[in-house]
């Protein structure tokens, strides 16, 4: 069949597909915040256009809260139409147990595997050669976002890379400001230590440590070094006092606090708040040191149903999320990279051009979704906690039962 008609009969499928009865498609996902809210917005539109209908299952406090709560309900009969997991092992027991539903035949339709770049993405999607979601972003963690004002109404400049950050938490105490902000939740403790050993310590030790799980190395002098800057770390971000990432990042935008360790999702709400890259805020990628980006980002799922007109909308929402123009829409909104090489990246602001050129540079490294377990995430985040909220806990300590749980991940 040649070119012409293989795109006329695809059309002519299409129009069936969105000609058969609308469906109400609840998805759920953990996107609570005012940039993600905007984000999923783009999603919905565009899927409301195919003639169903998005039903909305946003469920607040963070992934850590999202997801057992996901779980529960695909696992005890009561599915929703989709639902967002990271990348990565997160949903493997579920595709494991067959509670998702196989996308194969409609990946190799689309192209899928030509058209997700890098198509490692899609390997964190597959199980045995089948495909079992799509991934729809590549968010990074590897960010400090600093409030330009915070540092002028401290009288110093604003830093270009973590040491100089680190010099300035005093003026910045003195100025009434919370030199570093973190919420209390565990997985934004870990991320914080993550991101330090990511662009102090280099992607080797990191792919060591949590690719390898080299307890010997997780012991070693250079992680020794990576405990000294959390334990800076911790001393900055000690009157913090807030739980969600996004109000962390409030205190940046509300000048209150000089700096943020957290994923590039934070540009979703610097865009909602009016405030511009390089302007109001600075962004140092790899803490301006590191040339490393993790290639994190979300993926969603589609349990399996027995129903065919449920499978069909989830085809077609699977289509939406992968369209070139939703995937700019919705990634501009969300402050992350589409999946797709093909398409327009002149749209991207400062900060997502220094990601960009980062990531083109070979800047990227698995993310510790796609390189550990949930469980072993899960002992890490616990003991960064213990370590912030626990003065009396040296260094030498928390490196000790760092190097412990990476040893029993072997
Ligand atoms: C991450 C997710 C991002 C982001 C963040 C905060 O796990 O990949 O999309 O929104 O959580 O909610």
């Amino acid at each position: 069949m040649n070119t012409l008609k293989a795109v006329l009969a695809a059309s002519t499928m299409l129009s069936v597909v969105t000609t058969a009865s609308a469906v109400d498609l609840e998805v759920t996902h953990w996107w609570t915040s005012g940039g993600e809210a905007a984000a999923v917005a783009e999603f919905a539109k565009a899927f409301d256009a195919t003639g169903n209908k998005w039903v909305d299952g946003a469920i607040a406090g963070g992934g850590n809260t999202a997801r057992p709560v996901m779980i529960s309900r695909i696992t005890g009969g009561d599915p929703m139409g989709a639902t967002q997991f990271n990348h990565g092992q997160q949903a493997a027991e579920l595709v494991e147990a067959g509670f998702m539903r196989d996308l194969t035949d409609l990946a190799e339709q689309e192209g899928w595997r030509d058209a997700i770049e890098p198509s490692s993405l899609l390997d964190s999607c597959t199980l045995d050669g089948k495909i079992y979601c799509v991934p729809v972003n590549i968010h990074s963690w590897e960010w400090l976002w600093l409030s330009n004002k915070a540092f002028e109404d401290a009288g110093v400049p604003v830093p270009t890379n973590w040491d100089e950050f680190v010099a300035a938490a005093p003026a910045l105490e003195k100025a009434g400001k919370i030199p570093l902000a973190v919420g209390s939740q565990s997985w934004q403790i870990h991320g914080v230590f993550r991101v330090l050993l990511i662009s102090l310590a280099g992607p080797e030790i990191y792919q060591k440590v949590y690719g390898e799980k080299d307890a010997e190395v997780a012991a070693g002098p250079e992680i020794a070094k990576i405990f000294k800057a959390a334990d800076d770390a911790r001393k900055m971000a000690a009157r913090s006092n807030v739980q969600d990432w996004n109000q962390a990042t409030n205190l940046v935008i509300t000048d209150k606090a000089g700096g943020q360790i957290i994923g590039d999702w934070a540009q979703g709400d610097f865009q909602v708040a009016g405030e511009v890259a390089g302007e109001d805020y600075t962004c140092l990628p790899g803490l301006g040191v590191g040339k490393a980006l993790e290639t994190g980002g979300d993926a969603f799922y589609f349990p399996s149903v027995d129903d065919p007109e449920i499978s069909s909308a989830q085809d077609e929402l699977a289509r939406v999320m992968l369209d070139p123009e939703v995937q700019v829409a919705f990634n501009l909104k969300k402050g992350s990279v589409p999946v797709r090489g093909d398409i327009d990246q002149s749209a991207a602001n400062d900060c997502m051009k220094k990601g960009l050129a980062i990531l083109e540079g070979g800047g990227a490294v698995p993310s510790q979704e796609q390189l550990m377990s949930p469980d072993i995430i899960n002992q890490i985040n616990d003991l960064m906690t213990e370590f912030f909220s626990t003065p009396s806990m040296t260094p030498e300590d928390a490196q000790q039962r760092f190097a412990g749980i990476i040893g029993s991940a072997s």
